[in-house]
């Protein structure tokens, strides 16, 4: 019998899959200088700074298979936009199965939770996908967002007096783990009515499952990792299954959601929405956060103005999301035979969309490699995807990006960036990229 974990990550998904997958019939616009050859898309080059990467693979090949990731490349605006506005023939299935192949030994100790992941959310390309879908809107939409503005600047404040106690003792400090990372999931913690486990916790099973599922992890670290995303696994169910949710509760409305039949959601898809949410509703804001204070930071004058300006801070957020977004790429899987780009596609081609470059895209966005907060054009990004499956968080994540950018401009005036030239390290995983250091000092 196949075990669950097996279900889930089915072999050939990632890598394996898309490299016998490819038939010379279909193969993408040539690369005339052969500089393609060399793309890593887990590479120190491309992480530090895919832009260059972006641009070739958006002039030269803009479908472009990847014999690294086995996954078809898709650069140009236009062509993402078209993939996503398109479910019948771009399905979502493949948008959180394991990049790196995972072996046998890791796939038990997933097994050994319970661990599965049925289509639920960003993977669901099924009739159950819209009612979920609701009911994860019903929590983060703008309203409720609005509403929450208080607590964000109420757990902004309170870290951010830890913060400068130890600017004031140390001179310099970090930004990331004490401020950007830590304040979404507090927020998502106090939204969704989750009291009984550490912060940290939970952002360490998150970054753990980040990493397993998008990463390239090493085959001594992929077990430590499934260690973390079993716990998170068994936590989750544990926190399900309890009769003690509150009944208004997030989780107390997936227990009393109905599919599109009538018949009650069951535990694992229940288990499965609440793995998506837990992770995507803290882990990329607190990414966005850390981009967004180290690109202000290092604009000469900018971090005073961010503290004073009507809709300055608003502006910078939506100008990182454009420019350097978390969510570097998202995947989808084609349906049947298509032609995209100019290029033909087989039935079941794993793509990458590279969700990052088409913010660069010079069809859409003048002079994209500047940093220009009033563009007209600034919310046609595509940070977010597009369509059915859009983030429905996209609201709490720039508010709380901008509430946090603000604040910080205003509790430690006049910071610097304490790095100098040398670049911080850097998170590069398949789909998430971001400074994993925010260091800063005072002047
Ligand atoms: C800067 C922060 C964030 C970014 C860049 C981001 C980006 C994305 C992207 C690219 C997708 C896939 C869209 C598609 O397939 O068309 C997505 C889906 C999703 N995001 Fe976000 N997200 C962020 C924050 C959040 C937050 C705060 C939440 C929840 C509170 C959230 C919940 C979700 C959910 C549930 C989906 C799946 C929606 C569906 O399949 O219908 N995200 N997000």
């Amino acid at each position: 019998m196949t075990s669950p974990a097996l279900e889930a990550f089915p072999p050939g998904t990632g890598a394996a899959r898309g490299r016998s997958a490819v038939d010379p019939a279909f193969s993408g616009t040539p690369d005339p200088l052969g500089l393609l050859d060399l793309l890593d898309v887990f590479g120190e080059p491309f992480v530090r700074d895919p832009h260059p990467w972006l641009e070739l693979l958006r002039t030269e090949s803009p479908v472009h298979h990847d014999p690294g990731t086995g996954l078809w490349l898709v650069s140009r605006h236009e062509d993402i936009r078209r993939v996503l506005l398109n479910p019948e023939d771009f399905l979502p299935d493949n948008a959180q199965h394991a990049v790196t192949p995972l072996p046998v030994s890791v796939l038990r100790i997933l097994a050994r939770a319970g661990f599965m992941l049925p289509p639920a959310l960003a993977n669901n390309g099924t009739e159950s996908h819209a009612g979920l879908r609701r009911l994860v809107t019903r929590f983060f939409h703008a309203r409720r967002v609005e509403a929450a503005v208080p607590v964000i600047e109420r757990i902004a404040g309170e870290l951010l007096a830890r913060v400068r106690s130890t600017l004031d003792a140390a001179g310099s400090c970090d930004l990331f783990a004490p401020y950007a990372q830590i304040l979404p999931c507090r927020v998502l913690m106090e939204l969704l009515g989750i009291e009984d486990i550490e912060p940290t916790t939970l952002i360490r099973w998150s970054d753990a499952s980040l990493e397993l599922f998008y990463g390239r992890p090493s085959p001594e670290r992929q077990p430590e990792l499934a260690e973390l995303v079993a716990d998170f696994h068994r936590w989750l169910t544990a926190t399900v299954r309890s009769g003690t949710v509150p009944e208004d509760s997030f989780i107390g409305a997936l227990r009393r959601h109905r599919l599109p039949g009538g018949e009650p959601l069951d535990v694992r898809t229940a288990v499965a929405a609440c793995f998506f949410v837990f992770i995507a509703g803290q882990s990329t804001t607190g990414q966005l956060i850390a981009t967004v204070l180290r690109r202000v930071s290092s604009e000469p004058g900018l971090w005073t103005r961010v503290a004073g300006e009507a809709g300055l801070a608003e502006a910078w957020v939506e100008e990182v999301l454009r420019r350097e977004p978390p969510v570097t790429t998202w995947r989808r899987l084609t349906a049947r035979a298509v032609s995209l780009g100019g290029v033909r596609l087989p039935a079941g081609a794993p793509l990458l969309l590279m969700l990052m470059g088409s913010g660069s895209d010079p069809e859409v966005f003048a002079e994209p490699a500047t940093m220009c907060p009033y563009r007209p054009e600034i919310r046609h990004h595509l940070a977010f995807g597009a369509g059915r499956h859009r983030c429905p968080g996209a609201s709490l994540a720039r508010t709380e990006a901008t509430v946090a950018l603000r604040a910080a401009a205003r509790a430690l005036p006049g910071i610097l960036p304490a790095d100098g030239p040398a670049e911080p390290p850097m998170l590069g995983l398949l789909s998430f990229r971001a400074p994993l250091e925010v260091p800063v000092r005072v002047p």
